[in-house]
């Protein structure tokens, strides 16, 4: 495992200090301050072959996204068994496949940041963890902090999936149920977090969520014989994986470890009822601004006014990708039609993303034969309550009724 050289900010490319924990760039010269990612010295892989350095001991700790930890902290990992999920092929379209995230622990993706960045809070010594969440980062965070032995303070909204709720509870995690949306909640640990001593550990707020995200792009680049896809179609709340991702990408370029071609174009899947990127995209503003009154069923994809906003759109547009929204009606049928004729249940979030395909082959953006990888963010089974209500679907009593 490398050791970190230093943290870069996104934004004025300032170096800060890795030895204690950071949150967001200090020395900005304005607002909103950049993001910090981790950057290494890599040199020593120079000239190696991926399957020369990566996988060659997976057992114990080093499963699942720690198969990578040639290019993860020098740390010791607190680990569920996240990472290295499915690639599913589809059964009617040739050149698509899907990344069943649904396989990680806490059914989704979110296992990936979260064991990152509890394993880099332990590193540090840290006690108190705080997050505002639209729900998964929620489960995800109690679940490994249970694993690591630290506090989590949880703020979600009132009505996320009862899965959110009930998962964050069983980890014994402290749950803030939020008359509002997690814009709401994430005021409310920024207001609090001195005082009680929390460590923020909000999306793009501190450097180890992406860290730990980006792992799906090594996944997938492996997964396709160390080749890119031509498009990744990615479900977009705050655009951590998306981040992640491209910062993969980067760094495998760097590397040599993957076969020289161009990058995938990136698409931004969101909703109607909350697309603040999507409109920016259409706007070619540089970023986004605040959405009112968001609501869609597909939880996860409710944030008003991601942080990287800004990190996100300019991916977009350097891969020559898009960013759109779907109705929850597309996203209620594709969802259906997956389950039905490929049997994979996606999340309201994921089938965001099979929504969005299918559009986009229509219109001929792209073609049958292009290959893509669709993001099943989560499993559909954290979301019961949810589909149910969006299916009109209740228990029948034991006449047969509804
Ligand atoms: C299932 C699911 N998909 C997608 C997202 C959006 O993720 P990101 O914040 O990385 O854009 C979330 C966020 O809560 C989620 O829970
Ligand atoms: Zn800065």
């Amino acid at each position: 495992m490398p050791k970190i050289a230093y943290l870069e900010c996104s934004r004025c490319h300032a170096r800060l200090s890795a030895d204690t924990p950071q949150t967001v760039c200090t020395l900005c010269p304005d607002q909103p301050a950049g993001s910090l990612f981790v950057r290494y010295d890599l040199s020593h892989l120079a000239g190696t072959r991926p399957d020369e350095v990566i996988g060659r001991d997976v057992a114990g700790p080093w499963s699942g996204m720690w198969r990578y930890r040639s290019v993860l902290p020098e740390v010791d990992p607190v680990t569920l068994g996240e990472g290295w999920t499915p690639m599913l092929r589809s059964k009617r379209h040739a050149g698509a496949f899907v990344k069943e995230e649904g396989a990680n622990p806490t059914g989704t993706f979110k296992a990936r940041g979260l064991a990152m960045a509890v394993t880099m809070a332990r590193h540090y010594g840290l006690r108190k963890l705080a997050v505002p969440s639209a729900g998964n980062a929620a489960g995800a965070l109690a679940a490994y902090a249970a694993a690591a032995g630290i506090e989590a303070h949880i703020f979600m909204p009132r009505d996320v999936p009862f899965a959110n709720y009930v998962e964050a509870t069983a980890y014994g995690a402290h749950v803030e149920l939020v008359n509002g949306l997690i814009s709401d909640c994430a005021r409310m640990v920024n207001e609090r977090k001195e005082r009680e001593g929390w460590f923020d550990i909000s999306s793009l707020k501190e450097p180890f969520r992406v860290e730990g995200k980006k792992t799906m792009g090594y996944e997938l680049v492996e997964q396709l014989g160390w080749e890119y896809p031509d498009a990744v179609f990615y479900p977009t709340g705050g655009g951590v994986g998306l981040i992640g991702m491209w910062k993969a990408f980067e760094e495998l370029e760097q590397l040599g470890w993957v076969k020289p071609g161009r990058r995938p174009k990136m698409i931004a899947v969101q909703s109607t009822g909350c697309a603040p990127v999507a409109r920016a995209f259409d706007e070619g503003a540089k970023a986004s601004s605040m959405w009112q009154n968001a609501a869609t069923f597909a939880s996860g994809l409710r944030v008003p006014k991601p942080y990287g906003d800004a990190l996100i759109l300019d991916i977009v547009r350097a891969s020559e990708g898009l960013a759109l929204a779907v109705s929850d009606e597309e996203i209620l049928r594709s969802l259906l039609d997956w389950a039905r004729n490929e049997g994979i249940f996606f999340s309201p979030e994921g089938a965001s993303v099979t929504a969005a395909y299918d559009r986009l082959l229509a219109d001929g953006f792209l073609k049958p034969s292009d290959r893509v990888v669709l993001f099943n963010t989560g499993a559909g089974l954290k979301y019961i309550d949810v589909i149910a209500e969006a299916m009109k679907l209740t228990r029948p009593n034991d006449a047969g009724q509804n």
